[in-house]
Order: C-alpha cells, then structure tokens, then sequence
C-alpha cells in the first residue's frame, strides 16, 4: 500500500483561492421552480408523508448523480484518483465547510461519516486521559438527560468505563424559554461539582433530537468557561442547514454536525471541528491508518480503502442550495417559517400546544398528541409511529414525555394531560398535505377511539 497522502494534502494546503467567500445565489429569474423540486426528489417513494428529514436526512437527484461520477472516477481508474483527486476534493470540501461555519483554520476542520464517530474520536481522548492517569477517578462528565442514546453509549463505553463518573442535566419540556434551560443547567453542573468533583468535559447539544429543542448553546458554553468545565463538545448533529452556524461565536472545543441530515448531503458524511489548542492535537480517528499522528483532520481523510464520495459532493450540494432563494439561509428560514405555521395548525386542530416557542424550533417543531390517544410509554410511542407508517402512510417520530405528579401544562386539551408529541420537521419537498395527512390520520384515530394500549 502506498502512501495515501502522496501527491495529497501538503501539496494543497495552501491553495484555498479557488474556495468562494461569498455564495453565488441564482439570479431570481432562475431560481429552482416546483416541478425542479419535485424531479430532485422524485426517487422519493409516493404516497408517503414524509415528514421525518430529521432522522436521516435527504439527498436530491442531482447529488445522487454527482456522488455517482465520483464513485465512478474510482472504478475507472483507482490508482489515479487515489494519487491525483481524493485529497484535493475532500480539501476542497473542508474549505467550504470551514467558510460557511467560520472557523480560522482549515485544520480545525475534519471530515468524519456522522455524529457518532465524531462523539467517538472525542471520547476516546477522554477515555485516554483516564487510562494515562491524567484524569482521576470520579472525575466527571456532563450531559443533557436527553442526549442521543448512542453517544450515551459511547459515555459508557469510553468514560464510564475509565472510572468517570457522569452528570446529567435535566432538559424541562414543554420549555418555554432559554432562560429555563440555563437555569436548569446552573443547578445541574452546581450539583455535579459538589464533593470538589472536577468537570473534564460537558457535552451539549445545540438541537437536542428528542425531544427536539434548540438549546442556548453560546450561553450553556460560558457557563462552563465560568464554572471550570475544562472542555466543551457539542453535539450538533442537526445543526448546518437548519439553524445559523457559527464556531467562533459559540466557543466550544469540539462541534460536530451531519451534513447529510439538512445539508442535502449523501449519508453519511459529518464534519468535526476541533479548535486549535494543544488538546485538539492529541485527537485520533478510532479507525487508525497510514495516517496516524498526522493530525485528526489527515488522519480522517484515509482510514482506509472504502467510499469517500460522500465527502467529496460538498461543492455540488453549495451549488445546489444556491439555487434556492437566499441559499442555504433562505432555506432554512423557510423551514422554520413553515414548521411553526403547520405545527401551529396541527395543535389548534387536536386542541393540543407546541412543546416549545417557536424561537425554540429548528426546521423541526414538536407537536402536543391528544391525550385520549393514552400514550403513556417510549413503547407506547413507537406503536403510534408504526400504526401511522403501516396504515396511514405518515413517516413521523412521536415521543413520549413523562408526565409529572400534579403537573399543569396549560394545554387545552380534554383532560389537560399531554404525554405524547409528533416531532415534525419541513424540508424543501414537504407539501401542506403531507402536514394534512398526519393532521387527519390523527383525528380518524381519535374519532375511533384507538387508545395506544389496543395498538399492537
Ligand atoms: C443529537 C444527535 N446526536 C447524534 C446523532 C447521530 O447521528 P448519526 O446517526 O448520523 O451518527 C443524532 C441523529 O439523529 C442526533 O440527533
């Protein structure tokens, strides 16, 4: 095996003019029409409401094909793309990314498959610093209560398991302002630091997943500069594409997000930033090649022969959203604007209430079940998502959220006892009647009086 970075990297490194600062937008005249919308995403499956992109996201028709000429490039001749083409177009790829989140350096930027190897890659490190003896037994990590299951996981796997000990922060829901996600937290890591307990790493999501909430990310980040949490990651998996990205503004260490959930990216593809410091030097891929020691951002651009198209379709997916009104930022106005406006319709016709201000809601708003519905369980929850995949073509998270003992919610349903919320989200295909079809599946299952304990 040859060295991967031959003719790659170090030859390119400083070679960043042909990255645009400024994104070309389609002149009004030709903007991307419906029907263009439609064609990008015909390979969708008819009939389904979809109304799901944030679990995994959605690629168009025109990605689809230019990931297609890349893998082809490959087959047609591997040793020349290998040699001539793989490191200068996944470079290309971090220096648009690096532009659109404004980071200072391209190394800050490494391209990764998705949220979860880059929880890996910065939990590993703290796993190290256990097993090294730099850390001590105890010491501690914190998280949101509601941080995605797998990087709970890899809490267990790397810190838990190290002799970390894990402090969680209790996400209220329905919020109904940052200010109450602040404070929770001020109590949580106050908590936490009890008995002179050091805080190594706070994990924060900047949109949690479920229940969806965009969290005063900037906020929670000083608290921890305040309070002597010695790093920061943040979980952004549903960030790029869906709210405004800026690292330098919101000052953690490490911030990870896909672009294949709503950047139009092919699955899967991730970036992984790391601020320059001498701890981001010491940050490895769990994949180790030819590469090992060379940096994160190196080392991730070769873990070994497998298909890098995903990563390398990045300046095509620009100048796709580039021919949406305002690019990616009018996208994801739009997105907002119109998940809020059909949240709002879906509450007012099940007499229910939005799990958050709309402030609070990405390209994502969580939506309040009627409770004669009886969703009184995660299980209960994921009957109600296949009933209304297997009978109603509606493709669409429901969470269940516990209620409290003699909790009031305000809501102006029957009894006034909401368990159950749809996690909606809007991306550029979702038509009104996507948001119809769930709105009037819901109300047939209420006017038939399913309750989710008969649902099989
Ligand atoms: C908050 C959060 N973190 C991490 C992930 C994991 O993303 P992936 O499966 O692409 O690694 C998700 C996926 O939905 C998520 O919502």
């Amino acid at each position: 095996m040859e060295d991967p970075r031959a003719n790659g990297e170090h030859n390119h490194n400083h070679n960043h003019n042909h990255v645009p600062k400024r994104p070309k937008f389609s002149s009004p005249s030709s903007f991307i029409s419906d029907s263009e919308i439609r064609q990008e995403f015909a390979h969708h499956q008819p009939g389904i409401a979809r109304i799901n992109n944030g679990s995994f996201g959605s690629c168009p028709a025109s990605i689809i094909a230019a990931q297609k000429r890349w893998q082809l490039r490959f087959l047609q001749q591997p040793d020349d793309f290998f040699f001539n083409h793989l490191q200068k177009g996944i470079l290309r790829s971090r220096s648009l990314i690096q532009s659109l989140i404004n980071a200072d350096h391209i190394d800050e930027i490494s391209i990764v498959d998705n949220a979860t190897t880059a929880a890996a890659i910065v939990l590993q490190h703290i796993g190290w610093a256990f097993a090294e003896g730099h850390f001590q037994k105890g010491d501690a990590v914190v998280m949101l209560h509601c941080a995605f299951q797998a990087v709970k996981k890899s809490i267990q796997a790397y810190v838990t398991r190290a002799g970390g000990s894990v402090i969680v922060v209790q996400l209220p829901f329905p919020v109904h302002s940052d200010q109450e996600i602040i404070a929770e937290f001020r109590r949580g890591l106050a908590k936490g630091k009890a008995h002179g307990r050091k805080v190594r790493l706070a994990i924060i999501d900047h949109i949690t997943s479920m229940p969806c909430v965009i969290i005063p990310v900037r906020e929670l980040v000083h608290i921890c500069r305040e309070e002597g949490v010695e790093q920061v990651f943040v979980d952004a998996a549903h960030a790029i594409g869906s709210v405004h990205v800026d690292v330098k503004e919101i000052g953690a260490d490490f911030y990870v997000s896909n672009l294949h959930k709503w950047f139009f990216c092919p699955p899967s593809v991730a970036f992984l930033y790391c601020r320059k410091s001498p701890i981001s030097r010491d940050l490895h891929h769990p994949v180790v090649s030819h590469e090992y020691g060379n940096g994160l951002a190196i080392e991730s651009a070769w873990i070994g022969t497998r298909d890098y198209s995903s990563q390398l379709v990045v300046p095509e997916v620009l100048d796709f959203v580039n021919r949406f009104e305002g690019g990616i930022a009018g996208i994801r106005k739009r997105n907002h604007d119109a998940v809020v406006r059909l949240g709002e319709m879906l509450a007012s016709a099940w007499g229910t209430h939005l799990g958050s201000p709309p402030e609070m809601c990405p390209s994502m708003a969580m939506v309040g079940l009627p409770s004669s519905l009886r969703i009184s369980s995660d299980d209960d929850a994921a009957k109600l998502r296949t009933h209304l995949r297997d009978h109603f073509g509606v493709e669409v998270p429901i969470h269940y959220q516990a209620l409290k003992d003699g909790e009031e919610i305000g809501s102006t349903d029957w009894d006034d006892r909401i368990a159950g919320y749809a996690r909606i989200s809007h991306q550029v295909y979702n038509t009104v009647d996507d948001f119809l079809k769930l709105r009037d599946a819901i109300n047939q299952l209420v006017k038939d009086g399913v309750t989710c304990n008969i649902l099989p």
